[in-house]
């Protein structure tokens, strides 16, 4: 049967369907670890893949389907890790490359994939090869794998251009010799030169090195950036923004960036099963998919959640549009609510008027309130927060396509504002002179355990970023008591996810109210999400999940609920089994049903 294809069960019954031989990413939910911050086995205060591996049972329990590691590569931290000093290697503060077998191991046993960072655009300056460039002077060989330029000016003293860099700050540095190179990041990220055949070469290197050690699937940084035409005269900063992005910019979401990705297809396509990619690309909507072909990258983050404030009609134009664009590429669409680049979903949804930079961005500026406040000021509504961002989530977690989950999101976990700014990690803080106070919040080590003595149970050496001390009530160990925790909800949403899976597609059921979606899936898998103010009454007693619980027959506020296919309902609750994908006991009923 074709991925597409639904089992629909007789007229009047409830309706089941399955997709079998589809590949498992187009529908897996997806949980990133960012690596330093997770679980920290040596007690250095930083996270490690032992750490990881310690932690594999309660992944397992999680009921994810796959893991996607951000940077853990030998890295100064400039940027977090991503700047990577050598692309096939492990930091030795957070393991070896055994240690990182002995992870993958942990993971696949448990029947969870795993997915790497790949960070073409750039290197860290402590790259072997940009330590070779700038030993190597100006014309060489070992200058041209990266971008350097003559300066302007009297003596080249000007850089090449007026350039900024996208964390602030001019784009271009000085080298000793007086030449310029370029670093669309952090200073410490010098950018590769991709018309280079020898760094496309080692790219290649690289994703075969950790596809033979056994790995699934590839996130690309910033995929949309790496070839660049830097003929001269460059163009100013101004004139740069008034290029149309239709393929032939100068520097952003080139057509000929795909000549790179058709190559790495080829490499992808050599392995069975295939490796998958997922593209971090910042471009116009409709050139997404350009990205999502399977001849590309297979698949692209849709990041307009991040972007969008707890609201009906936004939410539904989001969904639409990112299922009709998936259906264009060929590929399943993707859902992210939180990641390691943005403020915590819980308190974007607690704040009463989403504060948003000029270009439509979630705030995380240093002057609003909330984040001065440390996240205790009334100006925060923490409760709705949380409730919102559960409501969300059990949204998300049902639409056709991946969903893609953020280390602690399955806690609840809150932004943390106050880390003062001595202690503050991020260049966008640095380099926006405490302008943008930057992604730390999100990144601060889990709570495992409500002791802060342990850094919360992260580890015996302390936590690399200050935890606070409401970190304690949401630690794990306390969630994991609590049926009504959200801990509890994320696994028993992820667990009847499985069972629930259907084909890729939705229909929209009218609810009468414009602050109410409901949406339905092929098996009968149905969805209300009350975005309003007022409870909604339901025509349905057959939930099997809610965000909080229903009240007299009615979905309250800031609520969702599933409702699953009849036969469901019978075993709902028990473990998915990985092979099948269905919870045990529901296999033989669910399939019982399929046939008759
Ligand atoms: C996107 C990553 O998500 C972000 O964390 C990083 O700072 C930039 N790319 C540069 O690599």
């Amino acid at each position: 049967m074709s991925q597409d294809e639904t089992v629909t069960v007789a007229e009047g019954e409830a309706r089941a369907s399955v997709v079998e031989g589809a590949p498992w990413w187009r529908q897996a939910a997806v949980y990133q670890i960012y690596p330093r911050s997770f679980a920290d086995a040596n007690g250095d205060g930083l996270g490690d893949l032992p750490g990881v591996t310690s932690r594999a049972d309660y992944l397992e329990r999680l009921g994810i389907d796959a893991v996607w590691l951000s940077p853990f590569y030998p890295s100064e931290l400039a940027d977090g890790g991503y700047d990577v000093a050598d692309y096939r290697d492990v930091d030795p503060r957070l393991g070896t490359l055994a240690d990182f077998d002995a992870m993958l191991d942990a993971l696949h046993s448990r029947g969870i994939r795993v997915v790497v960072d790949i960070v073409p655009n750039h290197s860290s300056d402590r790259h072997v090869w940009f330590q070779e460039a700038l030993a190597a002077g100006r014309g060489s060989a070992a200058r041209e794998r990266y971008i350097f330029r003559d300066g302007t000016g009297t003596d080249g003293a000007e850089p090449p251009s007026d350039w900024q860099s996208v964390f602030g700050g001019p784009a271009w540095e000085r080298v000793a010799d007086g030449q310029w190179y370029l670093h669309s990041f952090a200073v410490e990220q010098p950018d590769l030169n991709w018309s280079n055949p020898e760094v496309r070469a080692d790219f290649v290197r690289t994703l075969r090195f950790w596809s033979d050690r056994g790995v699934d699937g590839f996130r690309i940084d910033v995929a949309h950036m790496l070839t660049k035409d830097l003929s001269e005269p460059l163009p100013s900063a101004a004139e740069l923004e008034l290029i149309p992005r239709d393929g032939d910019h100068p520097l952003l979401d080139r057509d000929d960036v795909h000549e790179v990705y058709a190559e790495w297809r080829a490499v992808f396509d050599s392995y069975d099963p295939p490796r998958t990619a997922v593209a971090e690309a910042w471009v116009d909507k409709a050139r997404v998919p350009l990205y999502a072909r399977p001849e590309s990258l297979g698949q692209a983050f849709n990041f307009d959640l991040l972007e969008a404030d707890f609201d009906a009609a936004q939410f539904r134009a989001v969904v639409q549009e990112n299922l009709e664009l998936a259906a264009a590429s060929g590929s399943s669409s993707t859902w992210v609510l939180s990641n390691h680049d943005v403020v915590r979903h819980a308190s974007r949804y607690g704040l009463p008027h989403p504060a948003r930079t000029a270009d439509g961005h979630p705030a995380q500026k240093h002057g609003s309130e909330w984040l001065l406040s440390g996240g205790t000021s009334p100006v925060l509504d923490r409760e709705a927060g949380e409730r919102r961002a559960r409501a969300a989530t059990l949204f998300v977690l049902a639409l056709p396509g991946s969903s893609y989950l953020y280390q602690g999101e399955e806690l609840g976990l809150h932004e943390v504002a106050e880390i003062p700014d001595a202690e503050r990690q991020d260049p966008t803080f640095f380099r926006s002179r405490g302008a943008e106070i930057g992604r730390d919040g999100c990144r601060v080590p889990l709570p495992w355990e409500p002791s802060a003595e342990t850094a919360f149970g992260f580890g015996s050496g302390g936590s690399h970023l200050p935890q606070p001390e409401w970190f304690g009530r949401s630690a794990v160990s306390v969630e994991e008591g609590d049926p009504d925790s959200t801990l509890s909800l994320y696994r028993r949403a992820l667990e009847l996810r499985h069972a629930l899976q259907t084909a890729e597609s939705l229909e929209w059921v009218e609810t009468g109210r414009a602050d109410v979606l409901r949406f339905r899936r092929p098996n009968g898998w149905e969805v209300v999400t009350n975005f309003g103010g007022s409870p909604f009454p339901l025509d349905r007693a057959d939930a099997v999940v809610a965000s909080v619980p229903l009240v007299e027959g009615a979905l309250p506020a800031d609520a969702t609920v599933w409702f699953g296919p009849v036969a469901l309902r019978v075993g709902a609750g028990r473990r998915p089994d990985r092979r099948s994908g269905l919870v045990p006991r529901l296999d033989g009923l669910v399939r019982d049903g399929l046939a008759s």
